[in-house]
């Protein structure tokens, strides 16, 4: 939520803050705005509501060497420019990601109102550090974060200190580097790949000083903290659209590769292993019970391994929304495994999720997606996914590379525990192997799903079902097709329209049907024609070779003849094709849903 960039260099920053807000667009887009201080310390500041390139369009030819930019998706107050970052007071001019809790006590304490433009509780920390300003930044940032409740990621520039960015966090997430072409901090490290690879992540509560020679950091007690320099195995190209129209379908189409980048590493001689990631042996044996923690897509990706672990290991498994788990008194023990699933590896709510889970076990294991983040961190172990930069705000490959590691994890745990046999195990794997080749296959129906498609143009309302795996499918099918295209869309378990949900049926509503799974094959026929029958207009996904039946279906997806375990990978594909092309026949912008941002780092 919210992108925020620094640069101070021997190059002109304004190209660069721009350039780089256009990189983190996708962590909130309603307003856009920028400061930046030439070598005389006057701050100047540009704000708008719109995107990048609005703002673009206002300051392209400002000329500064250190520059603060922010990308905006709203919390406090409405979209406005006066709401738009940065806040600027006195002569402190502040850029703020996350939440500030406390912001209505502290105006009353230090009587902040009169400095006060916006409704923002952001600004109310700039009109603090005004007030509490004793002519050194460290010290006077030291003492109002010590005032702050709640998460941040601030940039500030003083006006009396030229060509400096000050910096803390508490949660929120925030990079930083040195280079040939100066010094960076960002929300994420796409911001400035461009420059380079090398970065390192911010310390919570550490003030840092950035500047045109060098970063420094210190934390709260004013002793050095040093960098510690991580390199990132992506380049600026995987951060780019390559040729797509959109990130969206251009990351459909990155799914093969990068299931095979994250599923292969984890393969040796035919069974899983997770040797390389650190985790021993031990972590698999005696396991109790197994509770998944994530949010949104990463918590549906935890549906499907539920699924698959519970039916292989005979445990309970539970997936647990994060953001009512940590409300809820959960019932865990030590030999609990909790697994946290989260892309960014930034979501708050998971976050403290898996805090709170720590309380309880020492098997936390986390599956994150970006290197050295806080879940990634703070989890006893950590298996990193590779699907590289996910950039459009639906999330599309995460949540394949995600699942792919649970049918890793189901296949070890169930050697380890002796459910399975090593050949039975191997075979399992086998199939996981064939899934990138599977989901290529499927790619190549894209015209198909886009003519389908027309039909759901106008529609209000939509239903996925499912039985069993392909209902954990539905629910992140539905998920896709609403954050997209705002049709109303729900996931049901087949067997239970007909308890009160059928009554929603109605002429040519689009229901959208998988029927992959053997075993309750003929129950889903039966589910689908009861909705057929009441007028639904019926995509169906099934592995017969041909449908001829209009009173079953009116249009049909064939799915791959492999094991039911796995038909999973070749829906999916379907319901994210789906999605995107009824949001771009609506002439939406699949990358930027309204009111969304990709990385939820407040509450
Ligand atoms: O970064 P995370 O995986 O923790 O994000 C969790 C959800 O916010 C995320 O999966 C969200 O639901 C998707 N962007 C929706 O497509």
């Amino acid at each position: 939520m919210c992108g925020i960039i620094g640069y101070t260099g021997p190059l002109s920053a304004t190209p660069i803050v721009l350039d780089g807000l256009q990189k983190l667009e996708y962590r909130g887009y309603d307003s856009a705005g920028m400061a930046y201080m030439n070598g005389n310390g006057k701050l100047s500041l540009r704000k708008t509501v719109g995107k990048v390139k609005d703002l673009r369009a206002i300051c392209d030819d400002d000329e500064a060497t250190c520059g603060i930019g922010h990308t905006r998706w709203a919390t406090h107050g409405g979209v406005s420019n006066t709401n738009a970052h940065p806040h600027k007071v006195g002569n402190i001019a502040l850029i703020h990601n996350g939440i500030i809790e406390n912001y209505h006590e502290l105006v009353n304490e230090y009587d902040l109102a009169g400095d006060l433009a916006s409704e923002t509780d952001s600004e109310v920390v700039a009109a603090l550090i005004n007030k509490l300003y004793d002519g050194n930044p460290n010290t006077t940032i030291r003492k109002v974060v010590s005032l702050l409740n709640g998460s941040f990621a601030f940039c500030i520039l003083f006006g009396d200190h030229p060509g400096i960015i000050y910096c803390v966090r508490n949660v929120s997430p925030m990079v930083a580097t040195h280079c040939k072409d100066g010094s960076f901090i960002a929300s994420d490290l796409t911001a400035f790949i461009d420059f380079t690879k090398r970065y390192f992540i911010i310390p919570e509560y550490t003030i840092v000083t950035v500047r045109e020679d060098g970063i420094m950091m210190e934390d709260l007690d004013g002793k050095t903290v040093e960098p510690e320099y991580l390199e990132v195995n992506w380049d600026i190209s995987d951060a780019q659209k390559d040729g797509y129209p959109y990130f969206m379908l251009k990351e459909i189409h990155e799914q093969p590769d990068a299931i095979t980048r994250t599923i292969t590493p984890r393969i040796v001689d035919g069974l899983p292993d997770f040797t390389e990631d650190g985790v021993p042996e031990d972590f698999f044996e005696n396991v109790s019970d197994i509770t998944v923690v994530a949010c949104g897509t990463a918590m549906y990706a935890g549906m499907v391994g539920r699924t698959l672990l519970q039916k292989y290991l005979r445990i309970p498994v539970t997936v647990a929304i994060a953001s009512e788990f940590r409300y809820e008194e959960p019932v865990l023990s030590e030999n609990s495994v909790v697994i946290v699933v989260s892309q960014s590896g930034e979501t708050i709510d998971t976050l403290e999720a898996l805090r709170l889970a720590k309380k309880y076990t020492k098997k936390t294991l986390s599956l994150v997606n970006v290197k050295g983040s806080s879940i990634a961190r703070e989890s006893d172990y950590v298996m990193y996914t590779h699907a590289g930069p996910e950039i459009a705000v639906a999330s599309t490959k995460a949540y394949t590379v995600q699942t792919s590691m649970f049918y890793l994890l189901t296949a070890k745990l169930a050697l380890v525990q002796k459910k399975k046999t090593e050949e039975e195990v191997r075979r399992f794997i086998g199939n996981l192997e064939k899934v990138p080749d599977l989901i290529f296959d499927m790619l190549g129906s894209e015209e198909d799903i886009e003519r389908l498609t027309k039909r759901m143009l106008n529609a209000k309302n939509a239903f996925f079902i499912g039985r069993n795996l392909d209902y954990t499918l539905s629910m992140e099918g539905a998920l896709k097709l609403k954050e997209i295209s705002y049709i109303h869309a729900e996931a049901y378990a087949a067997g239970e329209l007909k308890h009160g949900t059928i009554a929603l049926i109605s002429e040519g509503m689009p229901v959208i049907a998988i029927a992959s799974q053997t075993h309750v094959y003929s129950k889903m026929i039966s589910n689908i024609r009861e909705v057929k029958a009441r007028g639904a207009y019926v995509i169906l996904l099934s592995k017969d070779e041909k449908i001829t039946d209009d009173a079953l279906c009116d249009e049909h997806v064939k799915l791959p003849n492999i094991a039911d375990d796995f038909t999973m990978f070749a829906s999916i594909v379907i319901l994210q094709m789906i999605a995107y092309y009824t949001a771009v026949g609506k002439g939406l912008n699949p990358d930027q849903p309204r009111n969304l941002a990709k990385s939820v780092t407040v509450e």
